[in-house]
């Protein structure tokens, strides 16, 4: 018998979505309950438990509107060839479509989320030599792990990377020295509404091999 409730952590795993229109700009989000998500986060896993994240999380209204103008700036040019991709293939465009409004929306709004946090890590996958996956393998877990401490504590949060085309402007902004490299900028809010639902994911069957690239038969 496990330890857990599985259909609590299963719901949770399972339901922590890229939060945008459901972002609750309105209320205020206390920094303890943000340090609770951090603490969780530090239990993630790391190459030689080196733990080289850092945490810059922002609350200043100038700076969110540094972040927020470098996000937009990258995003315009983003979301044009994306538009374009799907006036050409049209795979699904209710769920494209719904996606596009959806970050639309977070761009147009980022500095009004009460935190955008951004994760860090000391130095540079380049420092990692031949093992670029391991250097990436040693921070992204915490990032995650962050969001679904958030997310049980009744915050939203979408994971973004499109202010990293200006990460030298932001960085300058936020005092962030040119040896550490920005992750992500994850906007934290508490949600409206009362739950989510799982996402549309490939079936699992479909795309684990057993012993033999492309064997699917269990
Ligand atoms: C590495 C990475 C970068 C992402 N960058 C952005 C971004 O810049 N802006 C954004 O709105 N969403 C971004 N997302 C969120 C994805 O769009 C989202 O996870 C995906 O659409 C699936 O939605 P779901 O997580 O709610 O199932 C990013 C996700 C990841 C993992």
């Amino acid at each position: 018998m496990s330890e857990f409730d599985l259909e609590q952590v299963d719901h949770l795993l399972s339901t922590t979505r890229a939060v945008r229109k459901r972002l609750d700009l309105e209320r205020d989000v206390p920094r303890e309950l943000l340090m609770d998500c951090i603490r969780i986060a530090t239990q993630a896993p790391a190459g030689g438990n080196y733990q080289k994240w850092r945490w810059v999380m922002v609350d200043d209204p100038d700076l969110k509107m540094v972040i927020a103008d470098a996000y937009r700036r990258s995003y315009a040019p983003y979301i044009e060839r994306q538009r374009s991709a799907v006036a050409d293939k049209a795979p699904d465009n209710s769920t494209l479509g719904k996606i596009m409004s959806s970050s639309d929306y977070l761009a147009e709004i980022l500095e009004q989320v009460p935190v955008l946090a951004i994760p860090c890590s000391l130095g540079s996958p380049a420092d990692a030599g031949p093992d670029p996956q391991g250097w990436w393998g040693s921070v992204l877990p915490a990032v995650w792990s962050y969001m679904l401490a958030a997310r049980a504590r009744g915050l939203g949060t979408a994971w973004t990377t499109l202010h990293l085309g200006y990460a030298d402007e932001v960085g300058e902004a936020l005092g962030i020295p040119s040896t550490i490299t920005q992750l992500a900028c994850v906007p934290t809010a508490y949600y409206t509404g009362d739950t989510f639902r799982p996402g549309k994911r490939r079936p699992a069957e479909e795309i684990t091999y057993w012993n033999q690239w492309k064997n699917t038969t269990v």
